[in-house]
């Protein structure tokens, strides 16, 4: 499988690593797996002008880094939405990025999706999961997997041995 993975997070950090074995894993399975670092990008929220859906025929009328991750969107088999916690949700650059693939709907290609999700804190994913559940739900894409990590558990053997597993057997 193509799989993309938006990583939502500005810096190197827990995010990183958790893709990072992500990758590991899916790489030993035969997959090819592109990153997009949508956490350092500028991607601005919708502006519900509906250009996209009238004289635009699918493109957005604002010309920013949306464009680096369209291309995943339309081909990637899997998806996976890897963030630390904000506020009890993914952060603003990864909502953004979420939101602004309302020009062509939603993942067009893509029949799995997974989740990573980092914190400080045990039991802040209550948001972040019901989006993703309910966002798959109506994109019609499979939920395969959701793996969070809080405190310690961030950068940990057994975490990141978890996630390469994972990875492995999609
Ligand atoms: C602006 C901001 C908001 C945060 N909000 C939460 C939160 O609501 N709950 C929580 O457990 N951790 C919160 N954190 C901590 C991060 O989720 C945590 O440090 C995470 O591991 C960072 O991932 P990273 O190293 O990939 O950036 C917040 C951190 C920042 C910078």
């Amino acid at each position: 499988m193509k799989i993309a993975v938006f990583n939502g997070s500005p810096r190197k950090g827990n995010t990183a690593a958790m893709v990072q074995a992500f990758r590991e894993g899916a790489e030993a399975a035969g997959h090819v797996v592109e990153e997009y670092q949508v956490g350092r990008m500028k991607i601005a929220g919708c502006l519900a002008c509906e250009y996209c859906h009238t004289k635009g025929e699918g493109n957005c009328i604002q010309k920013d880094d949306l464009e680096k991750i369209l291309p995943a969107y339309r081909e990637a088999d899997m998806v996976v939405f890897a963030s630390p916690i904000y506020y009890f949700t993914m952060t603003a650059q990864m909502e953004a990025a979420i939101q602004r693939v309302y020009c062509i709907g939603k993942p067009l290609n893509a029949k799995k999706a997974a989740m990573l999700l980092s914190s400080g804190s045990p039991g802040v994913y209550d948001a972040a999961i019901a989006q993703f559940k309910a966002y798959m739900g109506y994109a019609g894409i499979e939920n395969a997997g959701i793996i969070t990590a809080h405190g310690d558990e961030n950068g940990s053997e057994a975490k990141l041995a978890e996630i390469r597993e994972f990875a492995k057997g999609l």
